[in-house]
C-alpha cells in the first residue's frame, strides 16, 4: 500500500511516499525558516504564499526520490489541522485536487496524530501500551497510547508550548527564529548552575505544563542586568533555561510511565530533537529499565512521512475524507481524562 503524504501546517512544505505505514521511500521537507527568520517568527500570510510556490516541486521531488510513479499510489493524505489555516489550505487543497484528478482516496490526518505516529516509523517501535511526550512549537502534551489510534490525553500545556518558549527566549537573546536548535547548541557552552530558573512543575501529580512563567523569568534576568552582563552570560542563560524546561519535561514523562505502569516511553515533535533532552532521557530510562523511543531528528520536526504513515491505518479502517471536508486550526480528536 503506497501513500503520498503532504504536510503544510506551519512553515515547512513537505511530501513523502510511505509504504504500508512503515517504510519511508522518500521524505522531502522544504523549510521556510530563512524567510521567517528576519521577522523573528512565522508570518502566516508569507507562509501560505511560500507553500503555494513549494508544493508542486516538493511533491515532484518526493516521487523522484521514491522512484515511484504517481499511478502506483493507493491514496493521498494531507494534514487537516491544527495549524495556520492559510498554510493548511495549500496542502489540503492540493491533496484534494490530486485525489480527484487521479481518482484516489483522500485521507485527512491530524497533525498531532502525525507527530505521535513518527515514533512508529522506525525499525523497533515502542510496544503498546506506552506513554508519549509530544513537544513542538505549537503543542506540549503527554498521551497514554493503548493501541494504534487510541490516544488518551493525560495533560497538556496551559499556555506556551515548550518549543514556543525556546523560540521566545532565543528572540530575547537576539538569536533569531527558530530558537530550539540554537539554544541547544549555545547551552552546551554554558553552565546551567550559574543562572538557575524555577522549575515550572505546577502540580507534580498531574501532567499539565506551563512555560510562560519561565519565559518571563528569563526576560526579567535580561532586563534587570546590563547589556554587557547579558552578553557575558548568554550561554549560561541558555543553559539555565534549557535545564529548567528539560527537568519538567523529563519528570512528567517518567512520572506518566510510572503512573500508567508502562515500560515503553516515546518522545516526538520538534523539541524531541534536543540533544540534552535525548541524553537526559537516555540516562534516566536506562536507570529505570524503561525502553525509550525517540525518532531520528529528521522525523522530529514537521515532515510528511508521519502523515503518510498515520494515514495508512485510517485507510485500512476505511476512514476516507470527503472533498467537502475543510481544514481546522485548533486541536481536535483528543480526549482528556
Ligand atoms: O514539530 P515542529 O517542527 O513544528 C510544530 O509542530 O510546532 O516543532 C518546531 C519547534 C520549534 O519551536 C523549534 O524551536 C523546536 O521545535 N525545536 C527545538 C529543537 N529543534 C527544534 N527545541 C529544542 N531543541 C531543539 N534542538
Ligand atoms: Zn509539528
Amino acid at each position: 500500500m503506497l501513500i503520498l503524504g503532504i504536510e503544510s501546517s506551519c512553515d515547512e512544505t513537505a511530501a513523502a511516499v510511505v509504504e504500508d505505514g512503515r517504510r519511508i521511500l522518500s521524505s522531502v521537507v522544504a523549510t521556510q525558516v530563512d524567510i521567517h527568520h528576519r521577522f523573528g517568527g512565522v508570518v502566516p500570510e508569507l507562509a501560505s504564499r511560500m507553500h503555494i510556490e513549494a508544493i508542486v516541486p516538493v511533491v515532484r521531488k518526493a516521487f523522484i526520490e521514491a522512484g515511484v510513479q504517481p499511478e502506483r499510489l493507493d491514496a493521498v493524505a494531507a494534514t487537516q489541522g491544527p495549524g495556520l489555516v492559510g498554510a493548511l489550505l495549500v496542502g489540503f487543497s492540493f491533496a484534494k485536487a490530486f485525489a480527484y484528478a487521479r481518482n484516489l482516496p483522500l485521507v485527512a490526518v491530524d497533525h498531532l496524530e502525525g507527530h505521535l505516529y513518527s515514533a512508529l516509523l522506525v525499525d523497533t517501535p515502542p510496544s503498546f501500551p506506552y506513554v508519549a511526550l509530544l513537544a513542538s512549537g505549537g503543542h506540549t502534551a503527554i498521551y497514554y497510547i493503548k493501541a494504534r489510534g487510541d490516544y488518551q490525553l493525560l495533560g497538556q500545556t496551559r499556555d506556551d508550548a515548550a518549543g514556543e518558549a525556546y523560540d521566545k527566549v532565543a528572540k530575547m537573546l537576539g538569536l533569531g527564529y527558530p530558537g530550539g536548535a540554537v539554544i541547544d547548541d549555545l547551552a552546551r557552552q554554558g553552565d546551567a548552575r550559574k543562572i538557575v530558573f524555577t522549575r515550572p512543575f505546577l502540580d507534580k501529580t498531574r501532567f499539565d505544563f506551563s512555560f510562560s512563567g519561565i519565559k518571563s523569568a528569563v526576560l526579567r534576568s535580561i532586563s534587570n542586568n546590563s547589556g554587557q552582563w547579558v552578553e557575558r552570560h548568554r550561554a549560561d542563560i541558555a543553559a539555565g533555561f534549557q535545564a529548567a524546561v528539560i527537568d519538567v519535561l523529563a519528570y512528567k514523562l517518567l512520572y506518566a510511565a510510572e503512573t500508567k505502569q508502562c515500560s515503553h516511553v516515546a518522545v516526538v515533535g520538534g523539541v524531541a530533537a534536543n540533544q540534552e533532552l535525548r541524553n537526559r532521557l537516555t540516562r534516566e530510562a536506562a536507570r529505570r529499565k524503561l525502553s525509550l523511543h525517540i525518532p531520528p531528528t529528521n522525523l522530529c520536526g514537521d515532515n510528511a512521512a508521519m502523515i503518510a504513515g498515520a494515514a495508512h491505518h485510517h485507510l485500512a479502517a476505511g476512514r476516507i475524507a470527503s472533498l467537502k471536508d475543510d481544514v481546522y486550526s485548533r486541536n481536535r480528536r483528543t480526549t482528556e481524562n
